[in-house]
């Protein structure tokens, strides 16, 4: 099923690993409803500040703002999913921050990484020294980073697409 898709479950819970400024809470907080629960994780302080001013603006009362680490942050229950959205590749100890995250999802939820990557073929072969010099001076992710594979390494059920002319790709596994 194409994740754009209409989907027939009720979540009650999820996370954001590295929400920052909270743009990418809206829609999680669709999914669960105005009696579920929101849990936002970003080691920035700055970041988490903007995202509490979005919160606030938009009265946004069921999310949980938590500054800490996305390999050892600690949710007070076990979520229906959790998301990394533009975030996963700028995480060092990213397969850590998977199986962390992995080993907070209830049996049945989803985990979702979404990021930019290059473009398959000479285009992102060109490409790829330069995105390497710039991913050491900013926020952009380490472009070397295969999600897709690291959450195999968990479970055989990945899913996997491409948008954008393949410069964007969102990964799904489900924990059973
Ligand atoms: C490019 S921003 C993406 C923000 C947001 N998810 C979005 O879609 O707009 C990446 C975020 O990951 C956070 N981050 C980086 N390393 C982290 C870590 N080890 N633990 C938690 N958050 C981290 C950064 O502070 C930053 O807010």
């Amino acid at each position: 099923m194409a994740y754009g898709a209409k989907q027939s479950i009720a979540w009650n819970s999820n996370a954001a690993v590295g929400c920052g400024t909270g743009r990418n809470l809206a829609p999680l907080l669709e999914a669960v409803g105005a009696e579920g629960q929101v849990y936002g994780v970003d080691l920035s302080e700055g970041m988490l500040g903007e995202a509490k001013v979005l919160c606030t603006k938009d009265g946004w009362h069921n999310v949980e703002l938590m500054r800490a680490d996305a390999v050892d942050y600690v949710l007070p229950e076990p979520v229906d999913d959790a998301i990394f959205s533009l975030s996963y590749a700028v995480i060092p100890q990213h397969r850590d921050a998977l199986r962390h995250a992995w080993n907070q999802l209830r049996q049945g939820g989803y985990l979702v990484i979404m990021d930019a990557k290059l473009p398959s073929g000479i285009l992102g072969k060109l490409l790829h020294p330069f995105v390497v010099w710039t991913s050491k001076l900013t926020v952009l992710g380490n472009p070397d980073v295969r999600p897709w594979d690291e959450l195999r390494e968990l479970t055989g059920d990945v899913d996997y697409e491409e948008a954008q002319f393949g410069t964007y790709y969102i990964c799904r596994a489900r924990k059973r």
